[in-house]
């Protein structure tokens, strides 16, 4: 099946511009989706890997460990498909309150002697009332063979000291539709996004979301959503040490460790300098990240690790740092729609202390 991949599906995908494919694979999946029992039968046979027990992480059951970052899925088109490939759950978004376009074309490039990509997308999405209704469409949240988490982040016309009010909007728009939510506040392609990294900020929007959630928790008698946040790679210890204590304090569920970084190594050759890198370059970054957090929080903080994951033992090395749950992205560019599932039962049959 790599085969197949590596030496026809992708010199053919690579023959368009980075954006372009991304667009035919979306095009694909909705084909896929469209013919009757293909998603089922799929997920039948990529979902579960043999003898494994789904993962219990924030009151939800995942078939396995992997799962797709945030920013494949940016318009909510093909959510339902993700399971047929294998994946274990799916982050979709990054969607914000108002409709947005992005930044302009081009925006995604791709470096394939680094097995990287650098975007600049910035958000392009139709709003979150859209997305709701969107999300609506399809399967609810008891009737989903995967968890789905909703990546939420602030609109770019909205300023960052009335940003808390755009995220609890979204919130209240999207959080009947979400397995869990992730705050996104680690994307290096909207301005002035990161500094809501920064202590004040950050308290302020976390207990905001937070006293939202129970409030909605009250009001419907429904589950608490579970709210993890999405950091940046490009944060210093003592920056991560403390949003940990802003974490425990305000009882988040999880981190999402990482987004794309702002450096370029310099071992990964000349790249466009705009936007957030990701794939292999990212890998050792995500690691240390993942590896503080782990060790900061006595593993009591659940981490999902995403940075660079190329092959099967990329993934492991996370879960030895301390994550729970992987997600992946640019892998899947390089090494194509049926890696997922590979690397899914790679960690289900491993024999290390956390499979
Ligand atoms: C083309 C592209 C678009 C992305 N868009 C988003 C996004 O909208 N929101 C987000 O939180 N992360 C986004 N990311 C970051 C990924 O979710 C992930 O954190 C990052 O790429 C590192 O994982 P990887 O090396 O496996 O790709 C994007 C990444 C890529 C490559």
């Amino acid at each position: 099946m790599d085969f197949l991949y590596e030496k026809i599906l992708r010199p053919l995908f690579f023959t368009q511009d980075a954006e372009t494919a991304h667009e035919i694979s979306i095009r694909l999946l909705r084909i896929l989706d469209a013919i009757p029992f293909a998603v089922h039968t799929l997920e039948r046979i990529n979902l579960r890997p043999r003898h494994s027990k789904p993962i219990r992480l924030f009151d939800l059951d995942f078939p396995n460990r992997v799962g797709l970052a945030a920013g494949f899925d940016k318009y909510a088109q093909v959510w339902p498909t993700f399971g047929a490939l294998g994946f274990g759950h799916a982050e979709i978004g990054t969607f914000t309150l108002h409709p947005q376009d992005g930044n302009p074309k081009p925006r995604v490039f791709r470096y394939p002697q680094a097995e990287a990509v650098v975007n600049s997308f910035g958000f392009p999405n139709p709003g979150a009332e859209v997305i709701a209704h969107r999300l609506a469409q399809g399967p609810g949240k008891g009737a989903r063979t995967i968890p789905i988490g909703i990546n939420i982040g602030k609109s770019k016309i909205t300023p960052l000291d009335t940003a808390c009010e755009d995220y609890v909007n979204s919130f209240r728009l999207l959080a009947d539709h979400a397995d869990f939510l992730v705050i996104n506040i680690s994307s290096p392609n909207t301005p002035g996004l990161r500094e809501l990294q920064g202590r004040a900020h950050l308290t302020t929007l976390l207990e905001t979301l937070q006293r939202e959630n129970l409030q909605r928790t009250v009001r419907l008698n429904a589950p608490r959503i579970p709210i993890l946040l999405k950091i940046a790679p490009d944060l210093s210890y003592p920056q991560l040490e403390e949003i940990l204590a802003i974490a425990t304090a305000v009882a988040l569920d999880g981190i999402v460790a990482t987004n794309t970084t702002i450096e370029r190594p310099q071992t990964a050759g000349d790249m466009e300098t705009r936007g957030g890198l990701s794939g292999r370059p990212l890998l050792e970054k995500s690691l240390s990240i993942v590896r503080f957090m782990a060790r900061a929080s006595n593993g009591k903080l659940p981490i999902i690790g995403c940075g660079g994951i190329c092959h099967p033992d990329d993934a492991a090395r996370f879960m030895d740092e301390g994550a729970s749950l992987v997600q992946i992205f640019t892998g899947m560019i390089y090494r194509g729609p049926f890696f997922p599932a590979a690397l899914a039962r790679t960690l289900a049959w491993s024999h290390r202390p956390w499979a």
